[in-house]
């Protein structure tokens, strides 16, 4: 269990955006050795989004938090805290929270990234819980926001079939009332896992240069077996550790929130956790993987079709680069 302070950190508003380009299995086939029927029985994927080439990560996540704060019937003025999980940010540097807070005139908050690949989304909603708990923060947004268009080869088809670009957020603030809100995480790192899934080029060890380019360091890398076999069995231990620890049969758990990589990977864990497929939210056949934009886009798209109802128990899990994974329970408060 959390370790919990005054309060707890219930999600009270929730928002996404999808870039409007549609890029279809088929435009892959028109110029890679590959096949709509490949990447449906492999990953799952139908479609995924791609952003327009002179538009930032900070783009989509500014729409996100637009729609999150209109639901939400309030202005930006009354956030105090912006955490945005993201491997693609603007630049190295001001982090994405800074150029979200300038562009939304944010003026009465603080902000920082979070890098954690495709668990960004959750390790950054548990840092934002730790300053709602203790009662420091009364609003804070979580965003997870990725333009992987920005960082794949789209002459390797071992990744380009898989990315796409979204983002996703939700608003955290205190409750008094201890039922509701987030209950438990476990959250967990393996640097052993760095050499099956990276992006070389761009950071101190190997600064840009021509090299660097010619040898496609600033492109996405992954050895995708043994990336697909660790996450498997990473992201189903943590659902299935998480319910249990929480005394929670698989009856009791509205929805598993998974992080979209592959269907064949979710639909693991969902079988590990005893839970049926049609209490497993899924957007991967319409956008891919969004990195740290999976879980709250598929929260908030769940949530905007009235599929989420106070009270709810939803597990989000997740695994990616670095090894970075674990799973969130969090009771629905609205
Ligand atoms: N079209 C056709 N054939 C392909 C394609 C493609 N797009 N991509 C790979 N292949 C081929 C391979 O070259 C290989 O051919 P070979 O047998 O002649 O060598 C064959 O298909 C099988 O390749 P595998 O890599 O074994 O395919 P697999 O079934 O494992 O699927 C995939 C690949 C989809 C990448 C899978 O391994 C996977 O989902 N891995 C995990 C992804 C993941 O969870 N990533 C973590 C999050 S991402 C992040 O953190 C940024």
């Amino acid at each position: 269990m959390l370790n919990k302070g005054p309060f707890n950190a219930a999600i009270t508003a929730v928002g996404h955006y999808f870039p409007e380009r549609i890029i279809s299995n088929k435009y892959f086939e028109e110029y890679l050795d590959t096949s709509d029927e490949w990447i449906k029985t492999r990953t799952g994927i139908i479609e995924r989004r791609r952003l327009d080439k002179d538009k930032p990560t900070s783009f989509m996540a500014v729409k996100a938090i637009e729609m999150l704060l209109k639901n939400r019937g309030i202005g930006i003025e009354e956030i105090d805290l912006i955490i945005v999980g993201t491997v693609t940010p603007d630049m190295i540097y001001p982090s994405t929270a800074c150029v979200i807070q300038k562009e939304m005139g944010a003026k009465n908050a603080w902000g920082f990234d979070i890098l954690a690949a495709c668990s960004g989304f959750l390790f950054s909603l548990m840092t934002a819980v730790q300053f709602v708990q203790c009662g420091s923060h009364k609003k804070v947004i979580v965003v997870g926001a990725d333009k992987m268009s920005a960082i794949s080869n789209m002459e390797d088809r071992n990744t380009c079939i898989l990315f796409g670009d979204a983002a996703g957020a939700v608003l955290l603030e205190p409750t008094e009332d201890k039922s509701y809100g987030v209950v438990d995480a476990i959250l967990k790192i393996d640097g052993e896992g760095g050499k099956n899934l990276h992006q070389l080029g761009g950071g101190s060890l190997n600064p840009a240069s021509h090299e660097t380019v010619e040898k496609r360091m600033h492109y996405v890398y992954q050895d995708g077996k043994s990336v697909f076999k660790d996450a498997v069995k990473g992201m189903a231990d943590v659902s299935y550790d998480i319910m249990v620890n929480n005394n929670l049969s698989s009856e009791q758990i509205s929805f598993l929130v998974p992080h979209q990589a592959n269907l064949r990977i979710i639909t693991a864990c969902a079988e590990r956790m005893g839970i049926s497929m049609d209490k497993v939210m899924v957007n991967i056949n319409k956008y891919g993987n969004t990195t740290s934009g999976t879980i709250p886009t598929c929260i908030s798209e769940y949530w905007h079709e009235g599929k989420l109802k106070k009270g709810d128990y939803i597990v989000l899990s997740s695994f990616g680069a670095g090894y970075t994974w674990g799973s969130i329970l969090v009771r629905w408060a609205y």
